[in-house]
């Protein structure tokens, strides 16, 4: 008898499950965007998750849970119900190095499940108007001179900002000081108004204020220039050859999460993308879309796995303190 019930309610539950995962979602999806408001991963949440809620037929509700660098809106997302509603949205720096820099607690790849990769951009070296340097090489002099004095902004111990400053740095061999923010939004405000002299700043978060003028550009951490901005060199043409550095962002849910959920989130996702108002807002940005091959959950936890191997060796040589 006992044996009876509990196969009925085994039945039973996976029915529900069932039930729910066919009408998934019935209610709002929030995007925890681990950095603060108006900053490049917020706005990448913000653009992608309006057009994801016509998909979905749900509204997409971005919520931004800042601090140490990404770990605590990440930590949110981890612990969340693994139902599909809560969705976190990371990058290079909040899924892959803060893994070699902070004792998490959650396993980066085993504690949340892929849902897709949604976009990538190079990082562009930028600095306050003041700065007198006309070129990178002036301004890596400038950085050698002025060490002590030199601040660098930054979202946050771990966050790409950071840990692109501290590979910069390792490179030209410097130790100038860190200032953190709770996203590059906020930081991007103190260097257009001089009070700090430097990020290494995702393109799509810069690129609007080199273009208006408000900061300077010297060198893209990537191996061709940006569409998007021609007049910038890269770091090879600019004198620091290797300085290569692509911030890939995605989406992922708790562990547990029903695949048929994620195979939703996964579709509105992809639908997304392939939005022309998403693509002409992207490309504007300086952001490069993945292959389509490249946007399924499977391919984020390939692309993670890869950049684990890659990036964990360099982050754990360069001795990162925790602030
Ligand atoms: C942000 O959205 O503020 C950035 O992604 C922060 C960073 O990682 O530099």
């Amino acid at each position: 008898m006992k044996k009876l019930l509990s196969i009925a309610l085994g039945l039973l539950a996976s029915a529900v499950a069932g039930a729910q995962a066919q009408t998934f979602p019935s209610k709002p999806v929030t995007i925890i965007v681990p950095f603060a408001a108006g900053g490049p991963t917020d706005v990448l949440a913000r653009t992608l998750g309006e057009r994801m809620r016509a998909s979905l037929g749900q509204p997409v509700i971005v919520e931004n849970v800042t601090g140490a660098g990404g770990t605590i809106g990440v930590t949110r997302a981890v612990r969340s119900a693994p139902d599909g509603y809560t969705v976190s949205i990371g990058h290079l720096g909040t899924h892959v190095v803060n893994g070699a820099i902070y004792p998490l607690p959650y396993d980066l790849l085993n504690d949340l499940d892929p849902v897709g990769q949604i976009g990538a951009n190079p990082m562009l070296v930028v600095s306050k108007n003041g700065v007198p340097a006309k070129n990178f090489k002036e301004l890596i002099a400038w950085v050698k001179a002025n060490e002590d004095k030199v601040t660098f902004g930054t979202a946050g111990v771990g966050s790409g900002s950071h840990f692109s400053g501290v590979y910069l740095q390792s490179l030209i061999g410097t130790k100038a000081r860190y200032v953190p923010y709770r996203g590059t939004g906020p930081a991007m405000l103190d260097l257009v108004a001089g009070q700090i002299d430097m990020i290494v700043d995702q393109a799509s978060n810069s690129m609007p204020q080199v273009k208006a003028g408000k900061i300077r550009a010297y060198a893209v951490t990537a191996p061709k220039r940006l569409t998007v901005a021609p007049d910038i060199p890269t770091a090879d043409e600019a004198g620091l050859p290797g300085f290569h550095i692509l911030l890939w962002s995605g989406l992922w849910v708790p562990k547990g999460t029903p695949q048929a959920a994620i195979a939703r989130l996964n579709a509105a996702m992809v639908d997304g993308l392939h939005d022309p108002g998403v693509q002409k807002r992207f490309s504007e940005l300086g952001l490069e879309l993945p292959a389509r091959a490249q946007m399924t959950p499977e391919a984020l936890r390939a692309l993670q796995k890869t950049e684990v191997a890659k990036w964990w060796p360099v982050i754990k040589a360069a001795n990162i303190k925790l602030q």
